[in-house]
């Protein structure tokens, strides 16, 4: 601020003389109007009432003026400054209001508008499979077994003519629920509920069990430690091998249309003979057997697919649950859930079987069903 300095004349200090001051005020009144939201009102205010504004500025020269001079002036700068700030709140107040109103139009909610309700899940592909495959047996008059995945060790094992030493009661594969000694096991197949219907049941016996099952599995793209089987029993009297095939070939065709399957020898305790079996490669429908130019991934060039096992129940398995073998036989198949479905629906990955996402149980909406 300058010093007083007593030959200035007040008349010729720029900044304080009337028709400055008006100026001054009616380009703050003007710059106020012009501003339409309050950040630009901000930068208004800052530019005509701030420290550096015109303003402010002449308020400083009155000490330089003087002391005759400083009264009216300061009167003359005071006045303006009022009238700056009282135009100033008076927009704020009009700008604040008009933004107010744009927001809540902007935000408003039509209360009148339907609900949209819920949003819709999906029954898990997996138990669409289940009711699919169920749908199909229940239509033949089979009926459908349930029986419990904490399972005894003798119905696992054991009453399937599995050996004490058999490598699939190793750790490593089998998960063991202690203590031990009471010899209970996560099921690691379906097959125990064929026991369990021979000995609830009257004969003829013709059940499907469908059901979780557990293995000692890292889960990956094409395994799942808990996963899910169908299992097949049928025991009357006659039964042969040719009636397996037919009811293997129904499934097949239920579950993907007209298809070709086959079976071949292989092992389980529990079936004497025992078969895998097969279906036709659905993409390359065996074309690329032998043609190096034209290799399948989804077969390996095989031309068939594994799809589960099958065979004649050993009469073991029958003694074990006290019917006649000289007058019954029957056939047995098993099958996993989760393999089922990757071929019928396209599901690549297992994983997004058991990490819970609805939009893939969306995505297959319709196909399970
Ligand atoms: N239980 C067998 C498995 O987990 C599958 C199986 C094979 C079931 C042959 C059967 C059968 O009923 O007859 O690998």
């Amino acid at each position: 601020m300058s010093g007083p300095n007593k030959s200035y004349d007040p008349v010729e200090v720029a900044p304080l003389k009337g028709e400055h001051v008006d100026e001054m005020v009616a380009a703050a009144l003007a710059a106020f109007a012009a501003a339409t939201t309050t950040s630009t009102l901000n930068e208004a205010r800052i530019a005509h009432t701030g420290d550096r504004s015109p303003l402010a500025l002449a308020n400083r020269e009155i000490g330089a003026l003087p002391p005759q001079a400083r009264k009216d002036a300061g009167q003359r700068i005071g006045k303006a400054r009022g009238q700056v700030n009282k135009a100033l709140a008076a927009r704020r107040a009009e700008v604040e209001q008009a933004e107010l109103e744009a927001r809540l139009v902007a935000e408003r909610v039509d209360v009148s508008l339907p609900d949209p309700g819920p949003m819709r899940g999906e029954v898990h592909p997996i138990t669409g499979m289940i009711d699919l495959i169920s749908d199909v047996f229940v239509g033949m008059g089979w009926e459908v077994a349930e029986g419990p995945e904490l399972e005894a060790e003798w119905l696992n094992f054991d009453a399937l003519n599995f050996p004490p030493g058999h490598p699939a009661r190793e750790l490593a594969d089998t998960l063991v629920v202690e203590p031990v000694e009471a010899n209970l096991v996560m099921r690691t197949h379906t097959s125990p509920v064929q026991v369990r219907s021979l000995l609830d049941r009257e004969l003829p016996v013709y059940v499907v069990c469908p059901g979780k099952t557990y293995r000692a599995d890292e889960l990956d793209a094409t395994h799942v430690p808990v996963f899910h089987q169908v299992e097949g029993l049928c025991v009357d009297k006659g039964i042969t091998f040719a009636d397996l095939r037919g009811t293997l070939d129904h499934f097949a065709n239920a579950m993907f249309g007209d298809i070709r399957t086959r079976i071949r020898p292989n092992y389980f305790p529990f079936t004497e003979p025992s078969a895998e079996v097969d279906l036709e490669c659905f993409v390359c429908h065996g074309d690329s057997v032998g043609d190096p130019h034209n290799p399948c991934r989804t077969c390996s060039s095989e031309g068939w697919i594994e799809w589960g096992g099958c065979g004649v129940v050993n009469p073991r398995v029958l003694a074990a649950a006290g019917i006649d073998t000289e007058v019954y036989s029957g056939f047995a198949f098993g099958m996993g859930i989760e393999r089922t479905l990757m071929f019928r629906n396209n599901a690549a990955d297992m994983r997004d079987m058991v990490e819970g996402d609805v939009r893939f149980s969306t995505s297959l909406h319709g196909l399970a069903r």
